[in-house]
């Protein structure tokens, strides 16, 4: 039995790896769901409606990380910066899903599909990062299309949905949205910043010195680390958009050498865990909504729109479109787990 704790359970994230790791498929874990003190002793597995039975909630406080294998950290990196380190040095293998650890010397930065390597030894850290949810599906489109003809430098606009705001952020839009159409006007500041409903906010985060928000310094950093380029440059402009599931992303990237829209079409269809949309396809491109809609397909990444500017040589353009929560976080960090199963390293 694969003793597992999931911190922050009871959250967006925590709920979809809950999900994920009582799978049919999956070796026998014995999962702990743990999550602050308000939650604990919730049914999480009956309130999400899990047709496996799973122990009550426990407070993160009086979890003993001795007594575990594996932990998910899905909680903020407030929390993963005050315990993970604690866990991992009571022997845990720490999969992270917040930013506290991902620019870390000895902490690999892993999306198993672009960086596999980064897994080769089990860190000495024993913490492993997950990637930002934007960066995941960047990252995932960018890597074929970088051994087809080399990148210089990535222009990325992001669409990103309410679920990468958590919970809070899925229940302000769909009250504000209510509100609007209810004809109430009066809308409070609040987990994205200005209200989101019938708007865009563009910007995610705080902004630093040079007005970069934080999630664009993240788009920026760690894609250099994932994909071994340290000195990639990638523009990004993050926006939050009112789609409650599914970040979309406009991709544009300048190559060493020019390649057609065809070859680059060629080289993501080839690419497992891609599904490309060319134009006569039904749909011919995707959305957050025919992604959402398309159930088992929550694990790919989704691209469309792929074009070249006849007058840049080298000058490719994408749409790329993931579900945040699986591809951005929850499959991510189970992919991570299975390759730790596959080392050996859990027993
Ligand atoms: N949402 C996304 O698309 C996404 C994608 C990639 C990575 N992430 C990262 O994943 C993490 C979780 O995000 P989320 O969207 O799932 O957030 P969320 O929906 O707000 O959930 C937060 C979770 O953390 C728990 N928590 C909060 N404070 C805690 C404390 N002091 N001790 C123990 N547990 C505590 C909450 O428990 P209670 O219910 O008891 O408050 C809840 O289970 C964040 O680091 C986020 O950056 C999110």
């Amino acid at each position: 039995m694969l003793r597992t704790a999931v911190v922050g359970a009871t959250g967006a994230v925590g709920r979809e790896l809950l999900a994920l790791l009582t799978r049919p498929g999956m070796p026998p874990i014995r999962l702990s769901p743990v999550a602050s003190a308000r939650s604990a002793g919730v049914d999480i597995g009956a309130r999400i409606g899990l047709d496996a039975q799973i122990e009550p909630v426990r407070a993160l406080n009086d979890v003993d990380f001795a007594t575990m294998d594996l932990v998910f950290f899905a909680a903020g990196a407030e929390v993963s910066r005050q315990v993970a380190e604690k866990a991992a040095a009571a022997g845990c293998l720490v999969i992270d899903n917040s930013s506290a650890f991902r620019a870390r010397e000895g902490v690999p930065l892993t999306v198993p599909q672009v960086n596999p390597e980064s897994l080769r030894h089990r860190p000495e850290s024993n913490i492993i990062a997950n990637p930002n949810c934007s960066t995941i599906q960047l990252v995932r489109a960018l890597h074929p299309i970088h051994r087809l003809a080399t990148l210089r430098r990535v222009f990325v606009s992001t669409y990103q949905a309410a679920s990468g705001g958590g919970l809070r952020g899925l229940a302000e839009l769909a009250d504000d949205s209510r509100s609007v159409l209810d004809g109430r006007a009066d809308l409070a500041p609040g987990r994205f910043g200005p209200p989101l409903a019938f708007d865009l906010v563009p910007q995610i985060g705080l902004l630093d010195d040079h007005g970069a928000a934080h999630e664009e310094r993240k788009l920026r950093s760690e894609p250099r680390k994932i994909m071994g380029l340290p000195d990639l440059r990638v523009d990004a402009t993050a926006v939050r958009v009112p789609v409650f599931h599914c970040h979309s992303e406009a991709v544009h990237v300048d190559l060493e050498r020019p390649v057609s829209a065809a070859e680059a079409e060629d080289a993501l269809a080839a690419t497992d865990g891609i599904r490309l949309y060319r134009s006569g396809d039904d749909p011919a491109c995707p959305s957050p909504r025919t992604v959402e809609e398309s159930g088992a397909d929550r694990a790919l990444v989704h691209v469309g729109r792929v074009r070249v500017d006849e007058s840049q040589p080298g000058s490719l353009a994408m749409w790329v479109v993931a579900d945040n929560l699986w591809v951005g976080a929850a499959y991510n960090a189970v992919d991570i787990m299975r390759t730790a199963l596959d080392h050996g390293w859990l027993g």
